[in-house]
């Protein structure tokens, strides 16, 4: 609940550098509305929406459960993919299993995706999944957050041979996230030598997990709150150095984030922190009314690009400017 609270009073910075991409327009799109498909290419992850709800919640209680039950509810309501917090908690006690289950028994035909850390072994990451019947399971990495907290991780080595192993051993597609530092070229070069299906590049800019520790926490880490690979720069590192399935998350919140993540190279984009906002706020009609707004809007500007599949988004003639052009240029990628 500290998490949920915390990353609503801290609120979502606006520094993802997807506002350094802007779309020349196209007066002669030469599609109709009615040809666009929102169906996303996503490999095994067999995604039917490029949108899906981000892992945030588990745990702790009525509270979480009923935020669960809510998150769950919409996304059915709505065809899209949901990842549940992570459920390390739940594989340690037992009794904190219900918040996780009602998700899949308020969404039984959907897509959920489990969610665990790196340090998790095979047998916990066998586990998670059967707990929820996932469809795939999230291994987030999260140094930064781990660091800033005082009672968080120290340990990090072996971290890269346990999720390759993992992605062998289990029988549903491995994705591998951040939560909003940002995924590099060089870490989604190595993650791309395991068998994990796709990356989230889940950049800066949104939920700052460094932020929400320090709230936590009486001397400050101040230097995190601003460490990290913006979500336009983290997209493209992730295209770059991973040949399968790109995700991208951190701080997106409207469909013109969304297709300037599609245009930099993602396959679907996951959204955490302004769901949960939306969600707390509105309750499930909010978030369900939110999340076919989305969709709407997708559709609406896929049509004035002459996009008709989020893939054609990536041909789409752009102009890059500022901090995202310098970064891109330094990193010696035109
Ligand atoms: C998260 N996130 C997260 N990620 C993860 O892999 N496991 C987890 O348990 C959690 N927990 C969590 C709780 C809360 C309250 C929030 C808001 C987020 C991180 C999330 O999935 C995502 O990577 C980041 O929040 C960046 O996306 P947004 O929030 O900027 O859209």
């Amino acid at each position: 609940m500290d998490h949920i609270n915390y990353a609503l009073s801290t609120g979502q910075g606006r520094e993802t550098w997807l506002e350094c991409v802007r779309f020349v327009h196209q007066a002669l799109p030469g599609i109709d509305v009615a040809d666009v498909s929102l169906k996303p290419k996503t490999g095994d992850l067999k995604l039917q929406s490029p949108v899906f709800i981000n892992a945030m919640t588990g745990g702790g209680g009525q509270d979480t459960l009923q935020l669960n039950a809510l998150l769950a509810k919409a996304a059915k309501e709505t065809g899209i993919a949901m990842a549940v917090g992570s459920q390390m908690a739940a594989l340690k006690d037992k009794t904190e299993r219900d918040s996780y289950a009602i998700v899949r028994q308020e969404n039984p035909d959907g897509i959920v995706f489990g969610n665990l850390g790196s340090e998790a072994s095979v047998s916990q990451a066998i586990e998670a999944v059967e707990m929820i019947g996932a469809d795939a399971l999230q291994i987030h990495l999260n140094v930064v957050q781990e660091l800033t907290m005082p009672e968080g991780d120290r340990e990090f080595r072996g971290a890269l041979d346990r999720i390759a192993q993992i992605a062998e051993s289990i029988h549903v597609p491995v994705v591998v996230k951040e939560t909003g530092f940002g995924i590099s070229h060089e870490t989604a070069e190595a993650l791309n030598q395991t068998r994990v299906a796709a990356i989230d590049a889940s950049g800066f800019g949104g939920t700052n997990f460094a932020s929400i520790e320090n709230e936590r926490r009486q001397r400050k880490l101040a230097y995190f709150e601003d460490w990290g690979i913006p979500t336009a720069a983290a997209i493209v590192e992730c295209r770059e150095g991973f040949g399968r399935t790109v995700l991208a998350s951190g701080g997106l919140q409207d469909a013109g984030d969304l297709v300037r993540a599609f245009r930099l190279g993602a396959d679907a984009a996951g959204i955490a922190g302004s769901f949960l906002k939306r969600a707390v706020n509105l309750g499930e009609i909010g978030l369900i009314e939110e999340i076919n707004a989305l969709h709407e809007d997708l559709t609406m500007l896929m049509t004035a690009l002459g996009a008709r599949t989020i893939e054609e988004i990536r041909t789409s003639p752009v102009v890059i400017s500022g901090e995202l052009l310098s970064h891109l240029q330094q990193r010696g990628y035109g």
